[in-house]
Order: C-alpha cells, then structure tokens, then sequence
C-alpha cells in the first residue's frame, strides 16, 4: 500500500445514513446561512466525491453470468464418488496428528476448518517449525479448481491429499509405507475401511485413504450472498458490493478469475503486465519451459476477505496489498484509487461464505492400536 495521505473515505450508504442521522457534516466551524436538511447535505457529500453510481442489479446479473457461477453443493468427481463412509473417514484423517512424523500436526494445523481453511501465517509451521517457501491456501472451495497447489503440480484434489503428509517440512511420514502403516495399526480405521470398501481385498491402501481425504475435501463448499445473487437473488449484494462487482468486470480482473471460485480455472504469470520480483519461479520448476517462468494457478477468491496474508509466498499482508500488486502488475491500470478499492473490497466480502459447522467440526479419533507408532521428534 502506498503511504501517501488518504482522501476520505468514499461512504458507503450506510456511512451516508449514519452520518445523516448524526449530522456530523466535515468537522469545520459550524456553518450559517440557510439550513440544508440533511438528506441534502448528503447528495451534495456524495456529489462531491463523485461516487460511483448503483449499478442496475439486473444488469449486472446477466453480465456476471458469462463470467461466474454458483458455488455446487459437492464438487463431484466420478473418479470418487462421496459416500458417507469415506466422508466421515475422511474427516477423522484431515484432523488425525497420528499421520504427522512427531504427532502434532494435521491438516488442521495449517488449513484450519474453523478460520477459513487457513493459518493466517505467510508461511507455515511444519515438522519442527521448518517453514516451505509458500503461503498456505485455504482448503475450502479447493476442491473445485482445476488443479492443486500454486504450481497445479497435482492435478485432483485427491492426488494431493498424501503429499504434505510425507513432505519433510510439513507431516514428514517416511514415504507412502509409512501412511498405509499408521493407518493400519488403528483398529478403529481397519473397521472403518472395510466398511467405506466393502468389495476391496485390502481396503487401506494410499489410493482409499486419498480418496477418503478427498471425498471429505469435496464437501468443503461454502456458498455466500454471491451464490445467492447469482441465484436471481437482486438484494444479496449490498451497492458497494455492485459497484465492486461492476468493476471486477470493467477493470477485467475476470480474465484471469473466473469460474465458480473466481480463480482456479487457468495458470497466469505473476507479472504478466510489468515484472514482478519472487524467488519464486512458480509452474517453471514442474514444467521446466522458460515462458512457465513466475507462472503460478489463478487462486480462488473465495473467503479472501477472510485469509489473509496473500499471493504464493503470503508476501502482500493485507486484501489492500494484494489488490495494489492486482492492478499494477497484471493490469495496465497502475494504482487503484481509494473508492476502487472499497468497492472492489466491498465485492470480495460478499465472496465470503457460510460454513458447515457440523461438516466441518472435530470428530472423535479411533483409539491407537499396539502397533501405532510412538511420535518422533527427531
Ligand atoms: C505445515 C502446513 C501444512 C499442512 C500440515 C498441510 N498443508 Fe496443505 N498446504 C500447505 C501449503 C504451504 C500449501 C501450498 C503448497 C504449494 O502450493 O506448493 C498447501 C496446499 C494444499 C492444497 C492445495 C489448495 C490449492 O488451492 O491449490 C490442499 C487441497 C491441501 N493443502 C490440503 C491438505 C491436506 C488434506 C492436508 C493433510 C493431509 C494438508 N494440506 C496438510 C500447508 C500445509
Ligand atoms: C492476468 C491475470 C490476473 C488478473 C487480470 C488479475 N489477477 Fe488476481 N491473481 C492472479 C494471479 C496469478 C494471482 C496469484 C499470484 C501469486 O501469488 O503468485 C492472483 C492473486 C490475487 C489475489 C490474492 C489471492 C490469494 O489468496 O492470495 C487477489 C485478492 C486477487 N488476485 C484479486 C484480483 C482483482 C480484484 C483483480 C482485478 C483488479 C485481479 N486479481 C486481476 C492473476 C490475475
């Protein structure tokens, strides 16, 4: 954010209502002449700034619709189909610490399903508090993207559901062996699985245990006032709202978040207007193509009023930061002003969702068996 003075604060309605009831006009020597009413005193504010006209709700319904859509109950795939089975499974794994090397870390350590599927750290935590170069990102709505992780190195949400439990910076298992052996040793998940795949000869294997992590992943949906405009809904959006949406098309942010997750649909460069500095050399690394250089996935903007700190590396802290790198390294626009930004903020909190308590809440944990694992610090 630059540092230069603020103009005031573009109001919203409601300020405008606020102030009206207050009389607080700008704060000067109080003033003579004739006495405005208020309701004028707030046209002649709201004049003065030149605040952006409400858009039609209609209007911009039908505009939003080649752009967006609802969120879906379940992001379906026919690869796994969601039984309850794996979903309850699947939960007990996403929280269970017995699948991290020293037995103090879960998914939920980093994604944590109570705040939004994040950890508000630029970086994460892991085994023995070493920290991976990249922000955390939420694990809500993820499901839906058309590849997994800042690069798109994995490609479903079930192909990456095994890779932060052996990664050594995060739950640091030793190799895939040693998932499937944890798993195993708990009598509670030997039940379980039997039950999930019934037809399985061997039912705990990494690709039943990724698709339990998976088919629980898949509910992890949380539909807002956006889903609910998009619904044909014309006041689930308040008019900061619309004024942010309208320019979240004009501005074309939509060329690059799009989709029900507005993101999550395409790789774009970081940097694709004016170079941007990373260490980080994003999709390169996977693909080893030069014009992959700084390439990274598109991230959702699902719940992003919600999980701060932002980009691959958690670098911008605050929505504000994250909209000034927006407009000045991936579109030709240079710097938002301040009104812009509310109202582009105003849009981005309507993306902010409701979430399933009951989903989402802490299961109960089958008890360790004589086999299971002691943690290891080392
Ligand atoms: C130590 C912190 C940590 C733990 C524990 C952890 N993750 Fe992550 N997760 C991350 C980070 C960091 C990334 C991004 C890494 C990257 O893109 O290279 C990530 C990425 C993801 C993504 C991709 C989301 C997207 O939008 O691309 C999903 C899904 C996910 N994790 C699920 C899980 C599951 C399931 C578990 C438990 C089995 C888990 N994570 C455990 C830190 C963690
Ligand atoms: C040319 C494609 C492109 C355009 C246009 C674009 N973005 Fe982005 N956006 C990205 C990419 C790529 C990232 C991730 C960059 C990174 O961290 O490496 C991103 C990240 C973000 C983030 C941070 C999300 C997070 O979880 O870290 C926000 C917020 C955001 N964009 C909003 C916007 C808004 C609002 C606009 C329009 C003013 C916009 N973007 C225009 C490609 C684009």
């Amino acid at each position: 954010m630059s540092h230069r003075k603020r103009p005031p604060l573009a109001l919203s309605t409601g300020a405008l209502a606020v102030c009206a009831a207050l009389a607080c006009g700008d704060g000067s020597a109080p003033k003579t002449g004739p006495v405005k009413t208020a309701e004028h005193k707030s046209e002649a504010k709201a004049e003065k700034k030149k605040a952006r006209p409400v858009p039609s709700a209609a209007q911009l319904l039908d505009a939003s619709k080649k752009y967006f859509a609802p969120l879906p109950a379940r992001a379906e795939s026919p690869a796994n189909p969601i039984t309850p089975e794996k979903v309850a499974l699947g939960r007990q794994l996403y929280y269970d610490t017995r699948l991290s090397k020293n037995q103090d870390l879960s998914c939920n350590s980093c994604h944590k399903l109570d705040d939004f599927g994040v950890d508000h750290e630029p970086t994460s935590p892991g085994h023995k508090g070493q920290r991976g170069e990249r922000n955390t990102p939420t694990v809500y709505n993820a499901a839906a993207h058309f590849a997994q992780f800042w690069d798109g190195r994995a490609a479903t949400i079930e192909d990456q559901a095994l890779k932060p439990i052996t990664n050594p910076v995060e739950m640091a298992l030793e190799g895939d062996a040693a998932i499937v052996r944890v798993v195993k040793s708990i009598p509670g998940y030997v039940d379980a699985f039997k039950a999930a795949y019934p037809a399985e000869a061997d039912p705990i294997t990494t690709t039943t245990i990724a698709q339990a992590i998976g088919a629980f992943e898949r509910g992890l949906m949380t539909p807002g006032p956006f889903d609910d405009f998009l619904g044909g809904n014309m006041t689930a959006l308040n008019s900061d709202a619309l004024r942010g949406l309208e320019l979240f098309i004009e501005l074309n942010c939509v060329s690059c978040h799009t989709g029900p997750t507005l993101g999550g649909t395409m790789y774009q460069k970081l940097g694709s207007v004016k170079p941007y500095t990373t260490a980080d050399e994003g999709r390169f690394k996977i693909t080893g193509k030069p014009e992959d250089k700084f390439v990274f996935k598109v991230p959702g903007l699902r719940n992003a009023a919600k999980t701060a700190p932002y980009l691959h590396d958690g670098s911008a802290k605050t929505l504000g930061d994250a909209l000034a790198v927006m407009a000045e390294y991936q579109l030709a626009k240079g710097k938002l002003d301040d009104e812009e930004t509310t109202y582009l903020t105003a849009f981005l909190d309507s993306l902010t969702g409701r979430i399933d308590a009951a989903y989402t809440a802490k299961p109960e944990l089958p008890p360790s068996g004589p086999d299971t694992p002691k943690a290891d610090p080392s």
